[in-house]
C-alpha cells in the first residue's frame, strides 16, 4: 500500500454522477480521485445502458422500417438481411468511442482514474483494490458516493444473462430469440422489447399493473403507447403476475396468473427479459464501517446538500433518492460540488424530463394527470394530434400527441407529455418553459418554425388556453 495522500475530492463510482463531479470539480479547481472498478469510465449508462440499448433501438428501428415502410415512400428495396454481430459491432463502437471519451476529459481536466474497486477504511480513506492486483489508500477531505444501481432479481429465477436475461443480456444476444418474455411493462422493458420484436422476436410482455410505460408516464398516454405497440405485434399481458419460473432444457417456463386472481397459465419462451426495477447498488463498500445509513429500500440517506449523516461524505446518482436517469445524475454531480466549493447549488426535481426510446417516443416532463388529480390541483388539458400536423404528415409518421397541462387560473404549465415523432427532442422545449415558469399562452405565442413537428407543440398550448388553428 502507498502513502495515503489526501485529496480534495474522492468519488467512488465512475458512472455518470461520478464522472460529471470528477470533471467539474477538476474545473473548479479541486484534486480529485475517481475510482471505477468496471475498467471503463461511464458506468451503467456509457457501457450497458442508455448508450448501447439506444443503439440497438435506432438501428433495429431502421431495419425494421427498411421492411416494413419504404413501398409507400417509393422506395422499392430489394434482398434485406440482417447482420446481427455487426449491428451489435455498430453498438459496441459507439460505447468504447464514448467511454474513451470520458477518459480523455479526465486526463484533459487533471483527474486521477484510479481502475478498482473502493471501500471505506474509515471516514476520510478510501482503501482501493487495483483491477491489475494489489492494493492502496486514498484520502479525501470530501467523498461522494456514486456507486450506481443494478437490476432487482426476480425471485427464483436466476439471471445467467443468456437464457434469462437482465437488461445488460438483453442488449447482447448472440442470435434473435423465436420467443421473448418480458417480465415488467416499464421502461426497459419496452425498450428491450421493441428491438428483438422488430429484430424479428415474437414478445409478449408481463406487466403486474393495468398500465405499461412504469411511474410517471400519463395515463392516457401509456394507453396509446400500448395501443401503438400492440399494432407492431408486442403481446401484452397486463394485471398478471409471474408466480414463479424455471429453465427446463433450452426453454424458459413462466408460471403466470392474473393479478386479480384467476386462471393460472404457462409461457414457454427461449429468453425471458427480467425488468421489474433497478435497486442502488452499495455492496461490498463498507458503509457500516462509517456509519452512513440507507433507507430501507437501500438508497443512500442524504440531506438537501447530498450530505449523508457524515457531512463531508456525500451522495448523488441512481444509488440515492430520486428517478434513476443518467441526466437526473448529471445535475446531481455539477450541484454537489458547487456545494463542496461554494456552498450553494440547485437541481428542480419537479422538471426533470423523461424519454422511452420507442417508436414513437414517449417523453413527459412534470405533472401527469393522475398526479394533478391525486394532490387535488385543479388544471386545465390541451392536446394536439400528430395527424393534424403538417411535418408528421409529410412525413408519413402521425401516430401520437402533445398534451399539455396548466393552471386553470394562472395558465401556468403543469406538465407536458408527448407520444409522437421525435418526442425526446421535443420535450426539451417543454423542460424550458417549465424550468422558466411560462404559461402555455407564452408556448403558444412564440414563433415556431413551419414545417416542423414542434408546431404541435405550440398548438397544443393553444388548445390549453383557447383554440389550435388546425383543428
Ligand atoms: P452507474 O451508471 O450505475 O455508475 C456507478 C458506477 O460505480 C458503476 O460503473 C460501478 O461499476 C461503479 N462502482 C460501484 N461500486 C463501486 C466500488 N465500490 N468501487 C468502484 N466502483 C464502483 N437513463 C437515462 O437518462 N436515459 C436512458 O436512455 C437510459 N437508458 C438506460 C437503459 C438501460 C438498459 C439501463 C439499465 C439504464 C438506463 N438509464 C437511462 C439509467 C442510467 O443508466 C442511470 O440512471 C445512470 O447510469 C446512473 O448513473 P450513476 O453514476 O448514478 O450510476
Ligand atoms: P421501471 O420501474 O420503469 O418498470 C418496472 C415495471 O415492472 C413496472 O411497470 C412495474 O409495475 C413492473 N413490475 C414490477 N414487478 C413486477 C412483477 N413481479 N411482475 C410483473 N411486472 C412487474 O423499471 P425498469 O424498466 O426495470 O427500468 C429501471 C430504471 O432504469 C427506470 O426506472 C429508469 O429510471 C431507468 N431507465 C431509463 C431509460 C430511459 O430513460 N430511456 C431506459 C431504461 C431504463
Amino acid at each position: 500500500a502507498t502513502e495515503a495522500e489526501q485529496k480534495d475530492l474522492v468519488i467512488v463510482g465512475g458512472g455518470v454522477a461520478g464522472y460529471v463531479a470528477a470533471i467539474k470539480g477538476a474545473q473548479e479547481g479541486l484534486k480529485v480521485t475517481c475510482i471505477e472498478k468496471r475498467g471503463t469510465l461511464g458506468g451503467t449508462c456509457l457501457n450497458v445502458g442508455c448508450i448501447p440499448s439506444k443503439s440497438l433501438l435506432n438501428n433495429s428501428h431502421l431495419y425494421h422500417q427498411i421492411l416494413h415502410d419504404t413501398k409507400q415512400r417509393g422506395i422499392e428495396v430489394g434482398d434485406v438481411k440482417l447482420n446481427l454481430g455487426q449491428l451489435m459491432k455498430a453498438k459496441d463502437t459507439s460505447v468504447a468511442g464514448l467511454t474513451k471519451g470520458v477518459e480523455f476529459l479526465f486526463k484533459k481536466n487533471g483527474v486521477e482514474y484510479l481502475k478498482g474497486t473502493g471501500a471505506f477504511q474509515d471516514e476520510h480513506t478510501i482503501k482501493v483494490q487495483l483491477n491489475d492486483g494489489g492494493e492502496t489508500t486514498v484520502a479525501g477531505k470530501n467523498i461522494i458516493i456514486a456507486t450506481g444501481s443494478e437490476a432487482t432479481p426476480f425471485p427464483g429465477l436466476e439471471i445467467d444473462e443468456k437464457r434469462v436475461v437482465s437488461s445488460t443480456g438483453a442488449i447482447a444476444l448472440e442470435k434473435v430469440p423465436e420467443t421473448l418474455t418480458v417480465i415488467g411493462g416499464g421502461i426497459i422493458g419496452l425498450e428491450m422489447a421493441s428491438v428483438w420484436s422488430r429484430l424479428g422476436s415474437k414478445v409478449t410482455v408481463v406487466e403486474y399493473l393495468d398500465a405499461i410505460g412504469g411511474p410517471g408516464m400519463d395515463a392516457e398516454i401509456a394507453k396509446a403507447t400500448q395501443k401503438i405497440l400492440k399494432k407492431q405485434g408486442l403481446i401484452f399481458k397486463t394485471q398478471t403476475k409471474v408466480i414463479s419460473g424455471d429453465v427446463s432444457g433450452d426453454k424458459v417456463k413462466l408460471n403466470i396468473d392474473s393479478a386479480k386472481g384467476g386462471k393460472e397459465e404457462t409461457i414457454e419462451s427461449d429468453v425471458v427479459l427480467v425488468a421489474i426495477g433497478r435497486r442502488p447498488f452499495t455492496g461490498g463498500l463498507g458503509l457500516e464501517e462509517v456509519g452512513v445509513e440507507l433507507d430501507e429500500r437501500g438508497r443512500v440517506i442524504i440531506d438537501q446538500e447530498y450530505r449523508t449523516k457524515i457531512p463531508h461524505i456525500r451522495c448523488i446518482g441512481d444509488v440515492t433518492f430520486g428517478p434513476m436517469l443518467a441526466h437526473k445524475a448529471e445535475e446531481e454531480a455539477v450541484a454537489v460540488v458547487e456545494y463542496i466549493k461554494k456552498g450553494y447549488g440547485h437541481v428542480n426535481y419537479g422538471c426533470i424530463p423523461s424519454v422511452m426510446y420507442t417508436f414513437p417516443e414517449v417523453a413527459w416532463v412534470g405533472q401527469s394527470e393522475q398526479d394533478l388529480k391525486k394532490a387535488g390541483v385543479k388544471y386545465r388539458v390541451g392536446s394536439f394530434p400528430f395527424s393534424a400536423n403538417s411535418r408528421a404528415k409529410t412525413n408519413l409518421d402521425t401516430e401520437g400527441m402533445v398534451k399539455m397541462l396548466a393552471d386553470p387560473e394562472t395558465d401556468r404549465l403543469l406538465g407536458v407529455h408527448i407520444i409522437g415523432p421525435n418526442a425526446g427532442e421535443m420535450i426539451a422545449e417543454g423542460t424550458l418553459a417549465l424550468e422558466y415558469g411560462a404559461s402555455s399562452e407564452d408556448i403558444a405565442r412564440t414563433c415556431h418554425a413551419h414545417p416542423t413537428l414542434a408546431e404541435a407543440f405550440k398548438e397544443a398550448a393553444m388548445a390549453t388556453y383557447s383554440k389550435p388553428i388546425h383543428m
